[in-house]
Order: structure tokens, then sequence, then C-alpha cells
């Protein structure tokens, strides 16, 4: 069964991120020189996904219309002979097709994920973090549906976390069967310190079967009293075989300050433009310290 849509809730309240997204989406502040949300959408793309469903809330329409046309800003660029602007700003309306459901209020992850069922349907489908960025050089969401494409099953993306980070996660005990592939046996939301015997923690990329809808609409708010996406994945990891996929890249919150500020070097680095002469201004930074 082929993947084709991919989910991605960027309906929450961004406290983190504070004051920046009190009128700007935190999908929207820019890495080097397009908004967090736009690698993420290029990282759906690159993996062959056909329809992307956003889901939003008030004040989140900036991203809507990031992939939207701008005729205005299009004729001007085109009088003033900039083509190639024009071309790329073009470019990002023609990604995809985009739909968007809205989630009213901000009752959790498992909650957004839940105002989709009748947009996605009767399907296996993606999700993806807004605010979680992976670089790679095979896209993670391509990876994961490599893994797929292998077991028919639902796929976590995870990564080893130092011990005291683990109540900051979603964290995963299971068996490894091979190189970076687990079998899931117990999922836990935010653990207290000392309470799991493991460090994989679940990050924002997750291949679900639509059975999980039913399981969200009979889960009961968890932690932060917020409708937990991890509680309805436990249970669907009593029901079928679940696995947790260690990707190869290096991930990113970029919903969070710091994970923001690296995540800007680390593609800034890559950048095909800016990469040599940035490189040089770290040094000449590194130096300095
Ligand atoms: P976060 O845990 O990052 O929460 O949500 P948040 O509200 O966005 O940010 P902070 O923690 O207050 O700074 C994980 C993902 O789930 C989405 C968020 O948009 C983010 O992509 N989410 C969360 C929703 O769509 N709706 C919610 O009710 C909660």
């Amino acid at each position: 069964m082929k993947i084709k849509k991919a989910v991605i809730p960027v309906a929450g309240l961004g406290t983190r991120f504070l004051p920046a997204s009190k009128a700007i989406p935190k999908e929207m502040l820019t890495i080097v020189d397009r908004p967090t949300i736009q690698y993420i959408v290029e990282e759906i793309v690159a993996s062959g996904i056909e329809e992307i469903i956003l889901v939003t809330s008030e004040g989140k329409s900036a991203i809507e219309n990031h992939f939207d046309y701008n005729f205005e800003l299009e004729t001007i660029l085109k009088n003033k002979n900039k083509h190639e602007l024009c071309e790329e700003v073009c470019n990002i309306s023609n990604l995809i097709d985009i739909v968007s459901v809205r989630q009213k209020k901000p009752l959790g992850l498992g909650h957004a994920i839940l105002t989709t069922r009748n947009v996605v349907g009767d399907n296996p489908f993606v999700v993806l973090l807004g605010d979680d960025l992976v670089q790679s050089d095979v896209p993670c969401c391509q990876q994961m549906l490599d893994l797929f494409d292998e077991f028919q099953q639902p796929v976590v993306a995870i990564q080893q976390v130092a011990d005291n980070q683990t109540h900051q996660y979603g964290i995963i005990e299971g068996e490894k069967i091979r190189d970076r592939v687990y079998e899931v046996k117990r999922m836990v939301e935010k653990p207290a310190p000392g309470t799991v015997d493991s460090n994989l923690a679940i990050i924002g990329r997750y291949i679900l079967m639509p059975e999980i809808f039913d399981l969200l609409a009979n889960t009961t708010p968890g932690h932060g009293g917020e409708i937990q996406l991890t509680d309805a994945l436990q249970a669907l990891s009593k029901r079928r075989p679940m696995y947790a996929y260690e990707f190869e890249g290096t991930r990113f919150d970029a919903g969070d300050k710091i994970g923001y500020l690296k995540a800007i070097i680390a593609f800034a680095l890559r950048h095909p433009v800016l990469a040599d002469e940035f490189r040089k201004h770290l040094k000449e930074v590194a130096a300095g310290i």
C-alpha cells in the first residue's frame, strides 16, 4: 500500500518561543532563507507524497498564505524583470496540494491528528510536526516510508537522548530487531525521571494506520491535560506490531530557542550560496571566543 497523504499539525500555542511567536507562527520563523515549515513541506515532496493536510488554528493563516499564490507580488516582480525571484516564489505554491483543517481548541497533538479524520480517510498516512527539522541525505520521511513498504505497520521515528532528557519526550521501550529498527513494547509520554528503562525518544515523524482515529477518540486527556498521541499509539501497539526507527540524519527542535539557533547554523553550512562565507565567519567568531 502506498502512502499518499501527510499531516502537519501546526495548531500548538508555541509558548516556548514567546515572545517571537506572539503574532507570528513559530513555523514561519526563518531558517536561513525560508520558513521552518517550508523545509518540512520540501521533505514531504521529496518523499513522493501527493497531498498535505495542515492542522491550523487562529493566527496561523501566514502559513497557508506562504504556500498560496500571491498574484500582486508575482506581477510586481515580473514588471521589475525579477524573473528568477518570481519563479522561486511561484515554485513554493506549486510544490504540492495543501488543504487545511482547523483545530478549534489546542487540546493536544492527539486531538490535532483526530481533526483530520475525514480528510485522511481510510488509508495509512504520515505525520510530520511543523517545527521538527531533520537534516539528512535521504529525507527522513522517505526513510520511514521505505520501512513501511517492508513492514506495512505503524512506524515512529526515534533518536537516543541523554538520560536526563527523557522526561521531555515520548519514550519507547522495545526489542531491537536489526540495525536502527525496534519492535515497540511500551510507550510513555514525558516519563518522570527514573521511571523508564530506555533513552529512545520519539521525534516528530510518524506513520499511522487509520484505526488510530478510533483510539484517539477514546483517549482521555493525559500528560499536561492534553490528548496525547503517544497514549493512543501505546494502545495501537497492543493491537498490532509497531516499529521504532532510528533515522539517519540530525534532528533539530526548531520550536525551541536553542534548537532553532542550531538549525540555522546547520542549514546555513549546507546552503549552496552562503555556506563558504558563513563558515569563514564562524571560524572568525570561534577564534574570538
Ligand atoms: P508542542 O509540544 O511543540 O507544543 O507540539 P506547541 O504548543 O506547538 O509549543 P510549546 O510547547 O507551547 O512551545 C507538538 C506539535 O503538535 C502541534 C504543534 O503545533 C506541534 O507541531 N499541536 C500541539 C497541535 O497542532 N495542537 C495542539 O493542541 C498541540
